[in-house]
């Protein structure tokens, strides 16, 4: 595929995360591999997606799931080899999909050659790639929190201790060092060289510390969030980018406030960042219109696309969340057993699908929202493997349940073994299979709408005008022909006389009405 054959697609791409240990097992070990996302490619490209976004696929001792990285260049033989990944990226351009990679740089696997270095001598060159200190008073060095919880330090046998926003077996590098620079300037020109089209930066924000080490203190600068020197690091990295044609470098970017949240998005830093904004939203029709504006006003203020986010691997899928009288996300309203209502949230799921496909920008699709999953909240806690499990409580793993692909029971088509995380019996219904051809299912209203996103002029269009349908409901035209209306009232409401619906996500009542929690696609 030519990256000249659509200049700036990320722009406007639909994005669909594959999370590869749960997306298709080949081999019967029960966890998800190359091989599988090879022989289920056809699924995206019906589906219509315009990219994929690989969850970290290298060699990893897996303390968090591949996210402690030992080695850059090469596949871990649990998902398969890097021959495997170079065929697959080969496949997913003859099959029109773009090929994004994750990229970790805040931290690397202890077992990476370079921490072993540092570990095994004080004065070893590694070591300084690392934050190692000396404890204050017998103590770590800072009382910081880590973002799992827990502490972040680790004392190392000579005395000294290291520095870990995630796990002990996650110790974070030091970009002040330019040889760390150096290596990832690498590592990105390794993956494109193989044609990859995009990375996703992991914890883009999170890269530079205080080298004071000064506690967390309200009102005084954050020790490690977002510090100013991070933006030099993506000025470098968009210069690399900038080497090859089309390639995207796209950030995980946790910030509340917009500003600071669109400085990654200057024009010689990254192409797009995740809205974790929009993710986070209640479903309220103010929240939601609010979020919207100021996701459009900050984004053209840069220059950047919008990108619009409902569920990932490391949050509650949203049929769950929106199924809970608490809708807005946080890691931890899942601890509080709040009754769901899977119905419910279903509906508002389908709803938010032909939103999020119909704002302007790039729309992100998490693996198996497609098919309507829900969150497993009923994994036992001796197959939790979640390292944030331990320390906060709560588990990622709910989301990441391999994917019911066939059958009527599990492992549904998954593996020929047991998969590495239990599936509810409940999903025979939301198999690939059941759902192919039932045109009320959540997979043909996906595939009806990528479908209908491509072929609607309005759709490319890159602006959108508020319809005023009242307060309760969101309401926007896509160029003069184009409508999308979504129902966040109590009550039906009529669509306007002249249009004609061209999508909906669930029935309409008697008169044409529009549905509470239902969104129609018109044209004019
Ligand atoms: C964000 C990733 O999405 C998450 O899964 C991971 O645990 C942390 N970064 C640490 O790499």
């Amino acid at each position: 595929m030519s990256a000249k054959d659509a200049p700036g697609w990320w722009k406007s791409a639909v994005i669909y995360q594959v999370y590869p240990r749960s997306f298709a097992d080949s081999d019967g070990d029960g966890v998800g591999d190359i091989g599988g996302i090879r022989a289920r490619l056809g699924h995206l490209r019906d589906l219509g997606v315009d990219a994929i976004w690989m969850s970290p696929w290298y060699p990893s001792p897996m303390a968090d799931a591949g996210y402690d990285v030992a080695d850059f260049r090469d596949i871990d033989p649990v998902f398969g080899s890097l021959a495997e990944a170079e065929a697959l990226i080969e496949e997913a351009h003859a099959a029109g999909i773009r090929m994004i990679v994750d990229i970790v740089p805040n931290h690397i696997s202890s077992e990476h050659p370079w921490f072993q270095a540092a570990l095994a001598s004080p004065s070893a060159k590694e070591r300084d790639y690392f934050w190692f200190r000396p404890g204050k008073d017998g103590k770590m060095p800072t009382n910081w929190t880590g973002e799992f919880g827990g502490t972040t330090w680790t004392q190392a046998p000579d005395g000294d201790w290291y520095l870990h926003l995630f796990t002990p077996e996650q110790p974070d590098l030091n970009w002040e060092h330019p040889v760390v620079r150096e290596e990832f300037e690498n590592i990105l020109r390794f993956w494109f060289d193989r044609g990859v089209d995009g990375i996703r930066i992991d914890s883009a924000a999170l890269l530079f510390k205080d080298a004071a080490l000064p506690e967390v203190t309200e009102g005084e600068p954050h020790p490690f969030h977002d510090l100013d020197a991070v933006h030099d690091v993506y000025r470098a990295w968009r210069r690399v980018a900038d080497e090859y044609e089309g390639r995207a470098l796209i950030g995980e970017v946790w910030m509340p406030e917009v500003d600071r949240f669109t400085n990654y998005l200057r024009p010689d830093e990254l192409h797009a960042a995740f809205n974790f904004d929009f993710l986070g939203c209640a479903w309220d029709p103010a929240l939601m219109r609010a979020c919207i504006d100021r996701t459009l006003e900050a984004h053209a203020a840069v220059g950047a696309p919008p990108t619009w986010v409902l569920s990932n691997h490391d949050v509650t899928r949203h049929v769950t969340r929106y199924g809970r009288a608490d809708t807005t996300f946080s890691f931890d309203n899942n601890l509080d057993g709040t009754p769901v209502d899977l119905e419910l949230g279903t509906r508002r799921a389908r709803a938010a699908a032909l939103l999020s496909l119909s704002l302007p920008g790039s729309a992100y699709v998490y693996q198996g929202e497609e098919l309507g999953l829900w969150e497993n909240e009923g994994i036992p806690a001796e197959a939790i493997q979640d390292p944030m499990y331990a320390r906060r409580g709560h588990t990622r793993d709910g989301c990441r349940v391999p994917l019911p692909w066939s059958a009527d029971e599990p492992p549904f088509g998954f593996t020929a073994g047991e998969p590495w995380l239990p599936q509810p019996a409940e999903w025979k219904d939301r198999t690939v299979q059941a759902q192919t051809g039932d045109p009320s299912s959540m997979l043909e209203l996906y595939r009806s709408a990528m479908r209908a996103r491509r072929a609607e002029p309005g759709l490319h269009q890159p602006a959108m005008t508020w319809l005023p349908l009242g307060d309760d409901v969101l309401a926007y035209t896509r160029g003069p022909d184009f409508a999308c209306v979504l129902n966040l009232s109590g009550t039906p409401i009529a669509l306007p006389s002249e249009a004609t619906p061209l999508l909906v996500s669930g029935p309409l009542e008697d008169g044409g009405l529009l549905p509470p929690d239902t969104a129609a696609w018109l044209r004019f």
